[in-house]
């Protein structure tokens, strides 16, 4: 059996369609979505990841701007622009790109964003609607795979999901839109005895933990889908997800590729997060 691939470019072409002609309505009303992206000091990748995200904003008809720092940028300087741009209405979503510079409570910086424009979901408000099932903005790489399992219409009741990883952006706000959703959630980590164990138990499996063949084809049960969270460079520097994609896709039924799979549906879903925010602002 050889799975089905789950293309998150040709979805995410799909959402941002969708995105760029609600973004035209809300315009005819005088109102451009507006996305600040914030990025301190020099890490090459977060510079590829700011570009590319206001990019994505500029070619769906948001307005985005993108404020570069030096890494010597104070914390009280960040926390007195990111309280600018809280008052700023043509701005309706601010992103601090992370990691930040060691000498920055990143915590406190996402605390100072208004949860009203905290399209990342990292704001404890955020964390804590997601939590109890109020409305609130959702993490993009998380939203983004439940994107993609409602685009092959997967119906999550009484399925057994097993995450791998239990960071704060992935693997915790994961669990618990699966939870949200029926499905009987396990959360597996480093300290997890027999991670195979688990994973062979699972109809639905999401690698979120930053490592080259965490999931292999031996820990995945028959017709299983399965979603690659990681970005990761295999030893020729290409890259490469956390799962054994060659071997796992004779197993699976459903599988996302890396690159073009989960990574195109966070940028899709900061760009449904902003507009959403702007629609919030406009009523
Ligand atoms: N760094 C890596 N991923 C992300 C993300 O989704 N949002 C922000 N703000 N920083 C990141």
């Amino acid at each position: 059996m050889t799975a089905q691939l789950i293309d998150g470019n040709a979805l995410s072409q799909q959402l941002r369609t969708q995105v760029a002609t609600r973004a035209q309505a809300l315009k005819a009303k005088g109102i451009t979505p507006g996305l600040a992206v914030v990025l301190v000091g020099e890490n090459p990748a977060s510079q590829v990841y700011v570009r590319n995200k206001v990019k994505a904003c500029l070619d769906a008809g948001l307005h985005s701007v993108l404020e570069k720092y030096d890494a010597s940028m104070t914390e009280a300087a960040l926390l007195e622009r990111v309280e600018g741009m809280n008052k700023d209405p043509s701005i309706h979503g601010i992103l601090v790109q992370l990691p930040l510079p060691a000498h920055i409570d990143a915590q406190k910086v996402i605390e100072a964003i208004s949860p009203a424009k905290d399209v990342d979901g990292f704001h404890i408000a955020s964390a804590g609607a997601l939590m109890t099932g109020m409305p609130g903005f959702w993490p993009c790489t998380p939203y983004g795979c439940m994107k993609m399992l409602e685009s092959i219409g997967y119906d999550l009741k009484g399925k057994h999901a097993v995450v791998i990883g239990r960071s704060n952006i992935v693997g915790k706000p994961m669990a618990l839109m699966l939870l949200q959703k029926n499905a009987t959630v396990t959360i597996c980590h480093s300290a997890t005895p027999d991670l195979k164990a688990m994973t062979l138990q699972a109809d639905v499996i999401v690698a979120a933990v930053g490592k080259r063949n965490v999931l292999t084809a031996d820990m995945v049960k028959p017709g299983a889908v399965v979603l690659d969270v990681g970005m990761n460079r295999n030893e020729e520097g290409k890259l490469c997800g956390d799962v054994d994609f060659d071997g796992v896709k004779e197993v699976a039924s459903y599988i996302t590729p890396v690159p073009g799979g989960v990574g195109p549906m966070t940028i899709t879903m900061l760009l449904v997060n902003t507009l959403e925010a702007a629609e919030s602002a406009s009523n």
